[in-house]
């Protein structure tokens, strides 16, 4: 694999990042995934508007454009051959010259750039046939969830905990209330109503969730943006997720509660076949 480092590709073998990088030391950077399909970019505008925010947030500046990231994303597919997966982007403080919680001095430490490949069949997936049995556990996230850091640690014991209790993923609770999923906006069903958590600093604002929604409504479904609890999310008639690494993927049990008659319900394999066709 060809990946980018601060201005160059290389292979993946020759990449390298500092000891002293703050991404590494104290996950101070933030990251993006955009799906590609068929070789193209799925929604770009909207992943680099969103990096553009989190790193406003936290007084970050990418080293170089948004015109510049969108080049890098595309050599990067077509020096890959990437014709289905992800392009992962992560961009940190960079690397002073020592360990300090103080944030380094932008005139002398550069941020750190680095852009690599992931190739995933995103159509094609069994999950998506099957649906996923999730869990809940309860959200002991920081308050800045909007914002998109590497602090992924929780997320990633969430999921580990999911396959510890023979479930795909995990939903998270904060006061009785869904979240959102480990990695992926959270969604529940009722006859034509859609009910997904309304944006603030409890969620990502997902990119696949503002097409998603936008879609549902174009095809006269009911949108409703509010908190739901886990104990509705259990009686619902069915429930999904969204991301740039699942699209929109049915959820057909939770806590061992199977939704429906337990396989993917009709309102999220509709609007997964409306998402990848008006992706393609
Ligand atoms: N995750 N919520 C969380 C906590 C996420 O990490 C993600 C994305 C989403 C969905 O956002 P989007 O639709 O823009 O992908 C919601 C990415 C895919 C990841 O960490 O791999």
């Amino acid at each position: 694999r060809t990946v980018y480092v601060n201005g160059t590709y290389l292979p993946e073998e020759e990449a390298k990042v500092s000891v002293f990088d703050r991404g590494f030391l104290f996950a101070d950077g933030v990251y993006e995934v955009t799906s590609v399909l068929d070789g193209k970019l799925i929604d770009f505008p909207g992943h680099a508007r969103r990096l553009q925010r989190s790193l406003d947030e936290l007084g970050m500046s990418s080293p170089v454009g948004m015109d510049v990231l969108l080049t890098i994303h595309r050599d990067l597919i077509a020096k890959n051959d990437l014709s289905e997966g992800m392009i992962y982007l992560q961009i940190t403080r960079g690397a002073p010259s020592d360990r300090d919680f103080v944030f380094p001095d932008p005139e002398t430490t550069q941020p750190t750039l680095v852009l690599f490949t992931q190739a995933k069949g995103l159509i094609d997936s069994p999950a998506a046939r099957t649906g996923l049995k999730v869990i809940s556990i309860d959200d002991i996230r920081w308050g800045r969830r909007d914002i998109k850091t590497v602090q992924l640690l929780y997320p990633s014991m969430g999921k580990m905990m999911a396959k510890a209790a023979g479930a795909d993923d995990a939903w998270m609770v904060e006061n009785g209330f869904v979240t959102e999923g480990t990695s992926n906006n959270a969604y529940i069903v009722s006859g034509n109503r859609i009910v997904t958590r309304n944006l603030g600093n409890e969620i990502l604002h997902g990119i696949t969730r503002a097409a998603v929604l936008q879609f549902a409504r174009e095809a006269q479904m009911e949108v409703e943006e509010r908190p739901f609890s886990i104990d509705e999310a259990k009686e619902a008639d069915e429930a999904f997720i969204t991301s740039a690494s699942t699209f929109v993927m049915p959820v057909v049990a939770i806590d061992g509660v199977s939704l429906g008659d337990g396989t993917p319900g009709p309102v999220a394999r509709r609007l997964r076949e409306i998402y990848i066709e008006q992706s393609r």
